[in-house]
């Protein structure tokens, strides 16, 4: 696989930190800081973006991990998820946000939805940094969405390739076989 070059990036650093300023302030208007806020990050890949989403935002909030992972390696998804590491504490009457890098089949998002709903949250959202509605296979709701993508492979600010590029700044794209 060649390494990713500036020639590469779908969405650069500096559109990437406006988009994520933008949508913080949606959080915070969308959730006065009289209520409750507890973010939930879907790792590997929704580290850097929640990093970024909870320094743009002043209110009081409260942050956990969950860790999902599909059974397909490399560029295509199996459909198949399972979770790797659960949440620490309980969501019952909560507002919960969930925090994903990127949406494609919306397997991962349905089947986090479906547990996190069962444990009562008062409210239950969504945030994606990257959408591909093209590859949807289930219709999942997003409350929250940074870039809506076409179906490029793409890698950086969290989005990894066999566990590689996460800590690139842009989100860049990886040319696949067909391409
Ligand atoms: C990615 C991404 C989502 C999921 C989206 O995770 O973080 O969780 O795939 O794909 P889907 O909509 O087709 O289900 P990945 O399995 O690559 O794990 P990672 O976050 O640890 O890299």
């Amino acid at each position: 696989m060649p390494e990713p070059t500036a020639s590469t990036i779908l969405l650069t650093a500096d559109q990437i930190q406006r988009r994520v300023h933008e949508l913080a302030a949606e959080l915070e208007r969308d959730f006065p800081s009289a209520l409750d806020l507890h973010l939930v990050c879907v790792l590997k890949g929704g580290f850097v973006f929640l990093a970024d989403l909870v320094r743009n935002m002043t209110r009081p909030l409260s942050l956990d991990f969950m860790a999902v992972a599909s059974y397909a390696k490399g560029t295509t998804s199996s459909g198949e998820v399972r979770l790797v590491k659960d949440l620490d504490s309980g969501l019952e009457g909560r507002n919960v946000v969930i925090v994903e890098d990127i949406v494609d089949t919306g397997l991962t998002l349905n089947y986090l939805q479906e547990i996190l709903r069962a444990r009562s949250p008062r409210t239950l959202r969504t945030a994606a940094l990257l959408s591909k509605p093209s590859r949807r296979l289930v219709n999942v709701p997003i409350d929250y969405v940074g870039f809506t993508i076409e179906d490029r492979f793409v890698v950086g600010y969290g989005l990894d390739y066999a566990e590689r590029y996460r800590n690139l700044p842009d989100v860049c794209v990886v040319p696949t076989a067909e391409e």
